[in-house]
């Protein structure tokens, strides 16, 4: 394993966010990772783990060793007659796993098709989309402890998983790095069509008895018709977590704001569309020289040029303020901000 001092991150974030690590370790098989620890321990360096970047903002330069992991293979853990246990590497690529078990005939991710990212870096926002988490596929996560290098398996209950949120947000934050990931999937479909938008968009193709890999199919048209490939147009996803609010302010607002979407959680919660709030509030295709907020989808902020992190948390915190002032509701960013 190379360690290379004072790298640039630009190219290994979505967001194409031009900050430096103190330095920048590839991790290929997991005797580098315990390297990378016993590195970053004699310096006395925090280390960060990086999969794609498709999910962080990187505000400054990090005083960090970043780790980017690049560990790859699926194993067949256990083969039924309806279930298959995979227990996939943290470096591979989630869509290119999506694709691979709908060609094997696995199902259960399809909804999840077009995610950017890796397997690795899934479970910690516990990856969701038109209707199915990751977490109700989850058997197991694999992590590697980087004070001591011991290891971990969780369940999925101890992953403490909720909406795009889980253990390795709080009580593990900072201190694994996860290295591969349990999944079990179903050789019979089970699909899951209540999203609106997916239904619509399975109508819209006149498919009449949708397979899992209509539904893959359907995905990835609703994802390419409103949200910005990154690789174009440099963005990380939703920009900020949907609300969640209690029954009663969720009725205030609906009073008041009538075509407000709303979705009921089991909790008694109700979870409002951020989207929709900031396109009320008239953000949606708003451009400031290279900063902006996408035309098709306002929970999408993109960097056209080579802004700066911290310009960017500046819209997104002018976002925020005039959502709050208009609503009395606060977003919450949604990506992992480094060097805050
Ligand atoms: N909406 C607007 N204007 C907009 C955007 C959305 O009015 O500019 C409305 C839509 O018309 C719809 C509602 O808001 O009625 C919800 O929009 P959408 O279906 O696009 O979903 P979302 O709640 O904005 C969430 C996830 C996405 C995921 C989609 C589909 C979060 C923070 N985001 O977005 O995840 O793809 O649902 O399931 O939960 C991501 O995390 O990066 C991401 C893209």
């Amino acid at each position: 394993m190379s360690i290379t001092e004072f790298a640039s991150l630009q190219h290994y974030n979505t967001l194409a966010l031009e900050a430096r690590a103190r330095a920048l370790a590839q991790v290929c098989q997991s005797a580098d990772l315990a390297a990378a620890c016993a590195w970053a321990r004699r310096e006395g360096l925090p280390l960060v783990p990086l999969g794609q970047g498709s999910n962080i903002v990187l505000a400054q330069d990090l005083d960090a060793l970043v780790v980017l992991m690049a560990t790859r293979g699926v194993d067949i853990l256990s083969d039924g007659s309806d279930e298959v246990l995979l227990r996939v590497a943290a470096g591979e690529n989630w869509h290119e796993l999506v694709q691979w078990a709908l060609v094997k005939g696995l199902y259960g991710l399809e909804n999840l098709a077009l995610i950017p990212g890796t397997v690795g870096a899934a479970p910690v926002q516990n990856i969701g989309a038109y209707g199915v988490e990751l977490a109700s596929m989850i058997e197991a996560v694999h992590a590697h402890v980087i004070d001591d290098d011991t290891r971990l398996v969780l369940s999925r209950d101890d992953c403490a998983f909720g909406y795009r949120d889980s253990v390795f947000k709080h009580g593990l934050r900072d201190r694994v790095v996860i290295t591969a990931v349990d999944l079990r999937l179903s050789r019979r479909p089970r699909l899951q069509l209540d999203y609106p938008a997916l239904a619509q968009g399975l109508r819209s193709a006149r498919v009449v008895s949708p397979t899992p890999i209509d539904v893959f199919n359907a995905v990835i048209r609703l994802r390419r018709s409103r949200l910005p490939d990154p690789a174009v147009q440099p963005n990380a996803g939703s920009f900020f977590l949907n609300p969640l609010v209690s029954m009663e302010q969720a009725e205030a607002l609906a009073a008041r704001f009538p075509a407000l979407p709303m979705y009921a959680q089991t909790d008694g919660g109700i979870k409002l569309a951020a989207g929709w709030l900031i396109d009320f509030c008239g953000w949606k295709g708003y451009r400031n020289n290279n900063l902006g907020i996408h035309p098709q989808h306002a929970l999408v902020l993109v960097n056209y040029g080579n802004d700066s992190g911290r310009q960017l948390l500046q819209l997104a915190e002018t976002v925020a303020q005039s959502v709050a002032d208009t609503f009395g509701v606060q977003l919450v960013i949604e990506p992992r901000v480094y060097g805050e």
